[in-house]
């Protein structure tokens, strides 16, 4: 069902029951709840972009979504991802996100793409993705990052890492989970600080230079 670009301000109803994509992208939604989504159990893929949102509630579950997309918009917190439990796709780029609270992704255990692009995250907590075990895409490119914790990507199995567009200026020593290999790894557009803290980084790049 296609809802986009319709001048809303609340979501629409009644939607047909047996919807399973729900586009709702550029329309005027500055607040919604998942609460208007029960009537539709079989959601599986939700598109809330470019509507300055500021809130999402998401006390009502929705046990079978898996693709959120909240890019574009104007959230400053991350909402709880409890409730949704099938997520594998959650797109917050280009919001207003400074900081994730520890577990926050907790619930999450099947996310296999994260898309933070574009937030104004400065730094992150060492265990924020523990346990993200299926992530294969993390991007987290364009933000104000500043360092990064040593075990971030402790237990990952990521694919691609962005990291391009940050203001870091080294990565600590071990920071690459040893011995995993990457598809990409983007590092571009960083004020990387010529230096011997930078040795790591340096000598963890010429072992990956296919991927970085
Ligand atoms: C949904 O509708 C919008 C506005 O009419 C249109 O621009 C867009 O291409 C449609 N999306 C899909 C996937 O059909
Ligand atoms: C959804 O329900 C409508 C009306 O009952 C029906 O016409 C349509 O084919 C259904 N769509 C799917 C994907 O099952
Ligand atoms: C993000 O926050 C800044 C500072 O509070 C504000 O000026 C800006 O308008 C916000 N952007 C959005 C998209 O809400």
């Amino acid at each position: 069902v296609n809802c986009s670009g319709q001048g809303h301000r609340e979501v629409p109803l009644p939607l047909p029951k047996n919807t399973s994509i729900l586009l709702l992208s550029t329309n005027h939604l500055a607040s919604v709840s998942t609460a208007s989504f029960q009537h539709l159990p079989e959601l599986i893929d939700l598109d809330l972009s470019y509507n300055g949102l500021s809130a999402l509630q998401t006390g009502t579950p929705m046990p079978l979504l898996q693709e959120l997309i909240l890019s574009h918009n104007a959230l400053e917190l991350l909402p709880s991802l409890q409730g949704l439990p099938a997520l594998t796709h959650l797109a917050l780029a280009h919001n207003n996100i400074t900081q994730l609270a520890p577990g926050h992704f907790r619930d999450v255990k099947l996310l296999k793409e994260l898309n933070l692009r574009g937030n104004r995250l400065r730094t992150l907590p060492e265990e924020i993705f523990e346990g993200l075990a299926k992530l294969q895409d993390l991007d987290l490119s364009d933000n104000t990052l500043e360092e990064l914790p040593q075990g971030l990507l402790a237990g990952l199995e990521l694919e691609t890492l962005r990291l391009s567009g940050n203001q870091l200026r080294t990565l600590p020593s071990g920071f690459f989970p040893e011995e995993h290999m990457f598809a990409y790894v983007f590092l571009a557009g960083n004020p990387w600080r010529c230096d011997c803290d930078l040795a790591y980084l340096q000598g963890w790049i010429s072992d990956n230079e296919f991927s970085v």
